[in-house]
């Protein structure tokens, strides 16, 4: 499941097609069916069609599916992964992709810059990614979900977090810039800075820890609880002024997936573990403990500024996606990293190893092997800000060869309403020769 962009300049401008195809049959197909690739795709030739299939599942975008009902493919992660950039580049987002900066549990994060040169971080999700130890408990749950289940929440939780963060960044809250959102990926602002957890001393821990739990109860006048308000997801900037003066410390709070209303049922156990995380931390890291009590998430709710929870559900995340990826989260054991840190303590480290969905899929033998161990820490990654003379060497540039297909009348895919309408038309041809001529299963 490693990203690889090496291969996008190899993709021809048919094989765009065929792979952007293969993603719109997927949204009512778990395996879509060659015929109906090749019918939106509406390439001609057959053999054109059959050539860019083998190419995509060459190098693994497309897996044929064995001991299907009937001839078909699904896309995989890598696909997906190609889609996305093809959009941002097609966008003028990003021009190249570089190094990969950290590994969650969850999320691959990579280095990558825009054309005219600002460096920004790509964030692929990629749930159904799970560490171990929530494995056995969930082997069948994970062997019971498609790979397509997964690339759909992997698509929520992006949505999730660019929606929220573009709230939070137009209410001044100090998060990255979000630039762009794809299928599962985001595009945002690269914060140069080190996670807290790197931080061995501060010259104020009072200062930084009344600002964090400040942040804490200001996200709940606004609606929202972070969910997973802890060292890893604070990213945090020094910042050096006139010679003499002290340093100061700026936070960024990075990491939303799981955030969540004032107004879910779970919404104070959820406020507290954040306050808590950060109380562990700083009494553990720096010896600093306040006198005071709480927060409490009452006492603060006390003077609402908006409710950002509502706004961001009339907006672009609705509650019934919201209920879908938290579903999903709970069945799977995803809760953050703050679990996890209650349980190990706080310097624990563990050993881990992760489960990629696709492993329970049928093997295409002719698919690259995919690395499925690529990832293996269970903990988030303890990344260092990367360092920008290795990043411009090590960018590949997203050389595309598409005469951007969504753009030409001519070339133009047909809507998915039309296909759904071509396929009903001929779905009621009676005879059944017709149907498995069609390739669909019946
Ligand atoms: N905008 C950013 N700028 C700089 N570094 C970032 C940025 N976003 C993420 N990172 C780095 O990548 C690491 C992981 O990012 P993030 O917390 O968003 O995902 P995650 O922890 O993998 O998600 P999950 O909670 O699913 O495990 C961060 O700890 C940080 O080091
Ligand atoms: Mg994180």
């Amino acid at each position: 499941m490693k990203l690889n962009v090496k291969n996008i300049r190899y993709v021809s401008p048919e094989d765009w097609r065929v792979l952007t195809a293969t993603e719109m049959g997927s949204r009512n197909h778990e395996i879509v069916p060659t015929p109906l690739i090749a019918q939106i795709a509406s390439i001609r030739s057959g053999t054109g069609v059959h050539k860019s299939i083998s190419a995509l599942a060459k190098i693994g975008l497309i897996a044929k599916v064995k001991n299907a009902k009937y001839d078909g493919y699904r896309l995989t992660y890598g696909g997906l992964d190609y889609l996305a950039l093809h959009t941002h580049t097609k966008s003028s987002t990003i021009y190249s992709v570089g190094n990969q900066i950290g590994v969650g549990k969850e999320s691959d994060i990579y280095v990558c810059a825009s054309p005219s040169g600002r460096n920004l971080v790509l964030k692929i999700h990629r749930l159904g990614r799970i560490s171990f130890r929530t494995v056995k408990a969930n082997r069948d749950y994970l062997r019971n979900r498609s790979s397509g289940s997964w690339m759909y929440m992997s698509r929520l939780a992006a949505l999730k977090e660019y929606t929220f963060m573009q709230a939070l960044r137009r209410e001044g809250f100090p998060v990255p810039e979000p630039i762009a959102q794809s299928r599962h990926t985001v595009v945002m602002e690269m914060i140069d800075a080190f996670p807290l957890r790197q931080i061995a001393s501060v010259p104020d821990p009072a200062g930084l820890y009344s600002e964090l739990i400040n942040m804490i109860v200001k996200l709940a006048q606004y609606g929202l609880i972070h969910g997973d308000f802890n060292e890893f997801n604070i990213l945090v900037e020094e910042k050096h002024g006139e010679e003499g003066t002290p340093v100061t410390l700026i936070p960024t709070i990075i990491d939303f997936p799981q955030m969540l209303s004032v107004s879910h049922v779970n919404a104070e156990y959820y406020f507290d573990r954040d306050v808590a995380c950060i109380k562990r931390f700083f009494s553990r890291r720096f010896a600093f403990t306040s006198d005071e009590p709480g927060p409490f998430l009452k006492e603060s709710m006390k003077t609402m500024t908006k409710r950002l929870d509502v706004e961001v559900e009339a907006t672009g995340f609705s509650k019934k996606m919201a209920k879908e990826l938290e579903k999903y989260m709970k069945e799977v054991g995803v809760d953050g990293d703050a679990t996890a840190l209650e349980r190990d303590g706080d310097e624990g480290e563990e050993d881990a190893e992760d489960v990629d969905p696709e492993e329970n899929e049928p093997e295409d033998p002719d698919a690259p092997e995919e690395n499925v161990k690529d990832a293996d820490t269970a903990k988030p990654s303890t990344t260092s800000p990367a360092d920008p003379s290795t990043l411009t060497t090590s960018m590949t540039v997203l050389d595309i060869q598409d005469t951007d297909i969504q753009d030409t009348d001519a070339n133009a895919l047909p809507s998915l309403e039309e296909i759904k309408q071509q396929t009903q038309s001929q779905q009621r041809k009676p005879t059944k020769s017709a149907k498995a001529k069609a390739g669909w299963s019946i």
